[in-house]
């Protein structure tokens, strides 16, 4: 009711702005890294896999999306990700030292539920669960788990598990690191100071609102709306354009920004706005001119830039400023943003922004 909802209008709104205290939770008590996070055995388990398969579906497939980059970078593991309802009826090659590993808000997602039966009727006994919910079917069916905090969300559009998905994620990532000998202590060290400093970053983009609400004005009067990113923050520009579609009803597509010229370029007229995700990193200078070639059709940026990334506002060229770049974490703090554009976008369109139509929060039929 009412009285839950507080200073907030929906509960995507609250939900996004838990974002900082439910990252906490879930990495709360993470002093170091330990398998044994992920439940008993996990060691053994861990010891034994040489590859990692991901099975999810809606926005928990875009956290394994992004978990892919960070795994195969750091634990120096291959990685596959994979649409559940894809999965579970197409013929594949299975390996018995393969991790197979869930991601569910709900963690009774049919879809997601049977692809796990289908990986383990392949002989694949290695499974861990990424779930919100503790007493879930997916945390049963697994051998191994690690319980996000998300605590309820009600919003169908997805947004705090998303992200305590993906601190999960990356403490896997971590955890598969040190056992592979891939972690020194330094980088331990330096990682778990980055994961400590998560809820005071995301508070630092949640303070970014008032100019995104200026920016969802403009997009409440569009139809189309295209998303760029490039490495770990493409699985963002995905749910980005995820998130606008579902509540907004916007078309809105994402590309990594390299693809650009190999079709959606043809989109591009004035009439389109291009979100673009641009982290300082070490694709800064590639993606600003995938910026050039947006701009050359007419094509209005609108570019949630990191701080240090020397990205200016300009004609048809417009910038929110994030914190500095923050590292492996940064789509983490990047998709945010994105959440608060698609929620504003929605509510300027006056849209059912905690119940879009047709969609439902948790789908336990096929
Ligand atoms: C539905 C929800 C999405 C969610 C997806 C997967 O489509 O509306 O928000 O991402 O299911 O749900 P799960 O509970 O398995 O993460």
């Amino acid at each position: 009711g009412a009285a839950e909802l507080g200073p907030y209008r929906h509960y995507m709104q609250k939900e996004i702005f838990e974002q900082p205290r439910v990252i906490g939770d879930t990495l709360e008590g993470v002093t170091g890294i330990m398998p044994e996070l992920f439940g008993d055995g996990a060691y053994a388990v861990f010891k034994q896999i040489d590859r990692v398969l991901i099975l999810a579906c809606g926005t928990s497939y875009y956290s394994g999306l992004t978990a892919k980059y960070w795994i195969e970078s750091v634990a120096k593991i291959p990685v596959n990700v994979e649409i559940a309802s894809e999965y579970r009826y197409r013929d594949s090659v299975p390996h018995p030292n393969t991790l197979v590993v869930t991601i569910s808000q709900s963690g009774e997602t049919a879809d997601t539920l049977a692809a796990l039966k289908h990986a383990r009727g392949l002989g694949m006994e290695h499974t861990l669960t990424i779930c919100n919910v503790a007493t879930s079917a997916m945390v049963r069916e697994c051998k191994l788990s690690y319980i996000t905090r998300a605590g309820v969300e009600v919003g169908v559009a997805s947004t705090k598990a998303f992200t305590t998905q993906l601190a999960a994620l990356f403490l896997l990532t971590l955890t598969l690191a040190q056992i592979n000998g891939r972690l020194s202590e330094e980088e331990e060290a330096a990682h778990l100071k980055a994961m400590r400093h998560l809820p005071v970053a995301i508070a630092a983009v949640l303070a970014l609102e008032p100019q995104i609400i200026a920016w969802a004005d403009d997009f409440a009067r569009k139809e189309n709306a295209l998303f760029l990113g490039r490495g770990m923050h493409y699985p963002i520009a995905l749910e980005g354009a995820l998130k606008l579609k579902e509540i907004s009803y916007i078309h809105a597509e994402a590309y990594p920004a390299g693809e650009l010229k190999h079709g959606p370029l043809a989109l591009v007229t004035e009439e389109m706005p291009v979100v673009t995700i641009a982290p300082n990193d070490s694709l800064i200078e590639k993606l600003k001119s995938n910026m050039q070639e947006v701009r050359a059709r007419g094509g209005q940026l609108y570019v949630f830039a990191d701080v240090d990334s020397r990205i200016t506002s300009g004609e048809g060229v417009h910038v929110i400023r994030l914190p500095e770049h923050y590292g492996l974490l940064s789509p983490i703090l990047h998709v945010v943003s994105l959440q608060l554009l698609a929620y504003h976008s929605a509510l300027a369109r006056g849209t059912d922004v905690d119940k879009p139509r047709n969609l439902a929060k948790s789908v336990t039929v096929e």
